[in-house]
């Protein structure tokens, strides 16, 4: 049992007070894996764990990373700010280093790379392959992400590998033959990179298409870099997230709000790009569903702080604290359709975070903090950092 919680964010509002569901002075009751009970602070327990008055929130969903890969691009984000502008065609430098790297090391990389995102008080994530851009080794990234998570994506479409330049229909041919067949029983979904310079709508809705057949669900990276048709395709071919959504017109907007996909913003890519943020309040005024991930990848976003994403999309995209808080919880669970993960609530997995502060507002207002003093992944442990603050 977590005992002695000041203020309980349930993200949930059936459990308490407001869209956050939130209680004070609480309990939560833990039974294996799941949250068996919200009680009042004080009930009796076999093992407690005493949070002296912290606040406690669902654990983060990141719904977006692209966490297995080789290699390093730091000299290009130095460039980057120095004024070169951000190019999807950056992808193959990491594509050469993954390639050239064994199962063991990528399991390696991946493995620190998860560790830290549980630090920061992430409980559950979707990772992506993409780095391959070959048979094998996307078909080694989809079963590596399979030992960190349930939601693997195949992203086989992430850009068009050297071999192929010039030739983009013919790549998009091994995507959705040879590469699906291999990489499908290791993955949930697929996803597509729907921009200019990588796939054209035509380009992605075959692939989408292709994924939907053999049975996976739909992701699409769309409207990253400029105006597109990434957020429309994703709507119309109902799939469960468009990521990205940095240029939207009225259009994709409306297109959002009568449907069923989930925009999932990815504030800390605009920030190591320099690129815009996207308009959230408009969206969300709009009635779209939305979801704040962490994209962390080598080249557009090397991070693992879902804080700074929320402080981010709070400071520059104007969200309030509650919805950036909802967001990146209950929201990334909906981008990835799941009930059991960015909540706490009877029969929810009991992931949660304790933080070392009393309110969830201090992710905004102590940037660069780690306030994240213990994070708990189905009932268990998983991070104990140093509770240095209430
Ligand atoms: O989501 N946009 C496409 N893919 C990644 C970037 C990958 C890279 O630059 O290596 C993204 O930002």
């Amino acid at each position: 049992m977590i005992d002695n919680i000041g203020l309980l964010v349930t993200c949930d509002p059936e459990q308490g007070e407001g869209p956050l569901g939130l209680l004070r002075d609480a309990a939560i009751v833990v039974d294996g894996d799941r949250v068996a009970a919200i009680e009042r602070a004080g009930a009796t327990a076999d093992e407690q764990l005493d949070v002296e008055g912290r606040c406690v929130i669902p654990g983060f969903v990141d719904s977006h990373t692209h966490l297995v890969f080789a290699g390093d691009r730091a000299d290009e984000f130095a460039a980057r700010m120095a004024g070169r502008p951000y190019a999807a065609s950056g992808i193959t430098v990491t594509t050469e280093a993954t390639r050239a790297a064994t199962e063991e090391e990528l399991r390696a990389l991946a493995a620190a790379r998860r560790a830290e995102a549980v630090s920061a008080g992430i409980t559950h994530l979707e990772i992506k392959s993409g780095y391959g851009l070959e048979t094998e080794t996307e078909r080694r990234l989809c079963a590596v992400a399979g030992e960190f998570t349930g939601d693997v994506t195949f992203l086989g479409a992430h850009a068009v590998p050297p071999e192929y330049e010039g030739r983009a229909d013919e790549y998009v041919d091994l995507v959705c033959g040879e590469m699906l067949e291999a990489c499908r029983p290791l993955a949930r979904w697929i996803d597509v990179f729907c921009e200019e310079g990588a796939f054209d709508a035509d380009q992605s809705r075959r692939v989408l298409e292709a994924g939907r057949d053999a049975g996976l669900g739909l992701r699409v990276h769309g409207n990253q870099l400029g105006f597109g048709e990434g957020v429309r395709l994703a709507v119309e071919l109902g799939a469960a997230s468009v990521d990205h959504c940095t240029y939207m017109t009225d259009d994709d907007v409306a297109a959002l709000a009568g449907g069923d996909t989930v925009a999932t913003f990815l504030p800390a890519t605009d920030f190591s790009t320099r690129q815009p943020y996207p308009d959230a309040r408009r969206a969300i005024d709009a009635g779209v569903s939305v979801a704040v991930a962490t994209n962390c990848n080598p080249g557009s976003s090397y991070t693992t702080s879902m804080a700074f994403c929320i402080a981010l999309a709070v400071r520059d995209m104007h969200m309030t604290p509650e919805e950036a808080l909802l967001a990146a919880t209950r929201g990334g669970a909906r981008a990835l359709r799941r009930d059991d993960v960015g909540r706490l609530a009877p029969g929810a997995r009991a992931d949660a975070v304790i933080l070392d502060c009393p309110s969830y507002t201090h992710l905004v207002y102590r940037p660069g903090v780690p306030l994240v003093g213990t994070t708990m992944i189905a009932g268990r442990v998983a991070y104990a950092g140093t509770q240095h603050l209430r």
